[in-house]
């Protein structure tokens, strides 16, 4: 619930002109007349040190350090052996056995949770998924009806686009979902059933814990669906989450490689950081006559698959924080375009995982490599194939199933992120021009 709170006086003012009393005694809310007013209550389980920075020098580190945690509370409090649990789900599981559609409707981080959701409904429940931004999906008049279910994915839960999407989908008769981690947030409210992703209060405006949330969220909502709509036997969902399981200890595995203070990632940015600066430097002290731009120091981030929508919250993460223009792209588009940027200059991430398309990546790799350009690649232990390529730094990950590798990219793409940004000098927690809740348009 959007509030103004005036620490002088102990006050709320809440929405429809309402004013909350806060004091040791409890809550009193009253109407613009003045009368009391009752409201259920709800019991958000935050405590006081998840807002404090616990340590760590900004809340987004701290909040990367938290994923494994948060992942492995959602898998214990929703899974046991072959079954996932949605209780608070008020969708029946007739109408989600009787959909024959999904729309994901979401903006920024939680769109592209949303793509990697599209990629495992499809692949496990077998149910046409469309994904969109809430800012295009409310004003095209989408086609969405009573077999539609939408899913509207929100850290916040107050994003104005997103709520719009709900309204207008369920004005056009479709049950709406929400996928939130603010509880009792207006689209909490407002959709006709919610799943919590129960992260814990995200202070940094660059999403990072939210996003793993809504991540392991949507994967287990797939396998509920596959399993309820006989798309997958109970042994192959055990079989699944068992793998899914192993997450949380892995990109454990990962922050102690790559998160500290002593990683070599950390001196990558400090070498990416020197690089800009004498690449700029030289641009400034040669005859601007004979160079015709300044050098193209920026990202390109690739993936191909499930790590499509990687690449494209990589890229999100890193110009978020570091005010560094940086693309993400499917790779296979490459050729369509972005090639055209490659030089010595834009330092690509390829995210090459094993995979069944890792030679794919490979030869991207291979591509780049061949036109001077600067390579970081993302790619599985033990993969011998990667070090041919000379690709000039690789970040590795430990092995897991193919389509659970977004989980396990996304923690070096957040420390890539935040290390540079660390190395600029910039303000992590509250990059210039953005909002931790967009409730505006
Ligand atoms: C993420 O790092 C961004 N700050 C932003 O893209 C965010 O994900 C977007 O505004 C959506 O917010 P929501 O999840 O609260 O709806």
């Amino acid at each position: 619930m959007p509030a103004i709170l005036d620490y002088t006086k102990n006050v709320m003012f809440l929405e429809n002109l309402e004013i909350a009393e806060v004091s040791a005694g409890g809550v009193k809310i009253i109407n613009h007349k003045g009368k009391k007013i009752s409201r259920k209550v709800s019991c958000v389980k935050w405590d006081k040190s998840q807002a404090e920075k616990g340590g760590f020098d900004h809340f987004m580190l701290k909040e990367i350090y938290e994923q494994p945690k948060i992942i492995s509370g959602i898998l214990d409090t929703r899974t046991k052996r072959s079954k996932v649990y949605f209780e608070e789900l008020k969708i029946s599981k007739k109408t989600l056995k009787r959909i024959d559609k999904i729309a994901i409707v979401a903006c920024g981080t939680a769109y592209h949770a949303g793509l990697s959701g599209k990629y495992m409904i499809e692949w496990l429940a077998h149910i046409p998924t469309l994904v969109d931004t809430s800012s295009e999906f409310r004003y095209r008049n989408p086609i969405v009806d009573k077999n539609t279910l939408v899913i509207v994915v929100s850290q916040s839960g107050e994003t104005a686009d997103t709520l719009a999407a709900l309204r207008e989908s369920k004005k056009k008769g479709a049950k709406v979902l929400g996928i939130v981690n603010v509880l009792g947030s207006s689209i909490a409210r407002e959709a006709d059933g919610v799943i919590y992703t129960h992260a814990g209060p995200e202070i940094a405006v660059a999403s990072t814990k939210a996003y793993t949330a809504q991540l392991t969220i949507l994967y287990l909502f797939s396998l509920y669906l596959a399993l309820l709509r006989g798309r997958r036997t109970p042994q192959k969902i055990r079989a699944y989450l068992n793998e899914l399981r192993k997450v949380p200890h892995l990109t454990r595995r990962i922050l102690k490689r790559y998160g500290t203070e002593s990683s070599d990632m950390k001196l990558k940015a400090k070498e990416f950081n020197q690089e800009y600066h004498k690449r700029l430097k030289l641009y400034c002290q040669e005859d601007r006559e004979e160079k015709r731009r300044a050098p193209n120091c920026c990202f390109l981030f690739l993936g191909r698959n499930v790590n499509y929508p990687s690449a494209l919250e990589g890229a999100l993460k890193l110009k978020e924080i570091s005010y560094i223009s940086a693309e993400g792209y499917p790779a296979g588009e490459m050729k369509h375009g972005p090639i055209a940027l490659i030089d010595e200059n834009p330092w690509t991430i390829c995210i090459a995982p094993e995979s069944k398309l890792h030679e794919k990546m490979i030869s991207n790799i291979r591509q780049i490599r061949a036109r001077k350009g600067i390579v970081v690649a993302i790619a599985t232990e033990g993969d011998e194939e990667i070090k041919n390529v000379e690709a000039q730094y690789i970040i590795e990950i430990p092995h897991i199933e193919q389509t659970l590798t977004p989980f396990l990219v996304a923690i070096p793409l957040q420390l890539w992120a935040y290390f540079v940004a660390r190395e600029f000098g910039e303000e992590i927690d509250q990059p210039r021009n953005l909002a931790k809740s967009v409730t505006v348009e």
